[in-house]
């Protein structure tokens, strides 16, 4: 099965940290005009430094704060001007995280650190998508896919309250997307990965286990190793791609095993 993207416009969102980088990277590698989204503009120029597009591909980075609405719509409305179809092919939604949050008993988090998690990982899901499905109903035809986590499907490692309802309440807005755009030719999936230290929360989680901790976790692991930002992305474009047409509304946990 050879998987390539010449000639479709795809927008990944969380383009600078491991996993949104990598999809970034993987996409363009294939021929895609990839249109990166972050809030930090330095990590962004990194991500277009060490891309290597082939086939075509291309990678544009885009500053844009996916918790705003208007600037989402806005920015979604400059990639459709690019694109021969006027649509975005491919929405990948990969922003989200922890925000350098620590666990804290739940009578000590905020609502403000409650929200925090919520605008970018469960907002930014819904401002992307409802930008991008009305250029992608008049298309025909669309992908829509949003990185949620193991933490949506269980108890999240990271004992963040806020992260464990956002994730799940991806998986449900995936759901719920799936059902309504389906007629319209557009599939919405999820995938949702196991812990890998892809970032600066996650390697500060990675080192508060210890050198027993992460023997352990690998040992508990069935692949016996942490994670690439290449298995998501290897699952992501799998949901993009062509041969996923009749694929939608699922949740694929991608975690080196149960
Ligand atoms: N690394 C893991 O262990 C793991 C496991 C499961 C799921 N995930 C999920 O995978 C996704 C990517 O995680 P990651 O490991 O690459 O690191 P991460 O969670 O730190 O990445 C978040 C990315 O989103 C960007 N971002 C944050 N706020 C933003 C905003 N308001 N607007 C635009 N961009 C914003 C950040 O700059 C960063 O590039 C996240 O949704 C995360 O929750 C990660």
């Amino acid at each position: 099965m050879e998987i390539e993207f010449q000639g479709r416009t795809i927008i990944v969102t969380g383009a600078v940290r491991g996993i949104g980088r990598g999809i970034a990277h993987a996409l363009a590698a294939r021929g895609a005009a990839v249109h990166a989204f972050d809030v930090l503009a330095d990590g962004l120029e990194e991500t277009v430094s060490t891309a290597s597009p082939a086939r075509g591909g291309s990678i544009r980075p885009v500053v844009v704060d996916v918790t705003d609405p208007d600037a989402v719509q806005a920015a979604v409305a400059e990639v459709e001007a690019t694109s021969s179809s006027g649509a975005v092919d491919v929405a990948v939604h990969s922003a989200g995280g922890v925000r350098g949050q620590h666990p804290k008993a739940i009578e000590e988090v905020t609502p403000e650190d409650w929200r925090a998690i919520q605008a970018v990982n469960v907002d930014g899901a819904f401002h992307l998508a409802r930008a991008t499905t009305p250029g992608m109903k008049r298309a025909g035809r669309g992908r829509i896919v949003v990185i949620s986590s193991r933490a949506g499907l269980g108890v999240s490692l990271t004992g963040i309250q806020s992260y464990g309802t956002a994730k799940a309440a991806q998986i449900g807005l995936v759901r719920q997307l799936a059902h309504e755009l389906g007629p319209y030719g557009i599939t919405v999936n999820s995938v949702a990965p196991g812990f890998m230290p892809t970032s600066p929360d996650y390697v500060r989680q990675w080192e508060s286990y210890g050198p027993e901790g992460q023997k352990a976790l690998i040992e508990r692991t069935a692949m016996r190793r942490l994670g690439q930002p290449e298995d998501i992305a290897n699952a992501v474009m799998f949901f993009a791609s062509d041969f996923a047409g009749w694929v939608t509304g699922q949740t694929l946990p991608v975690t080196g095993g149960p």
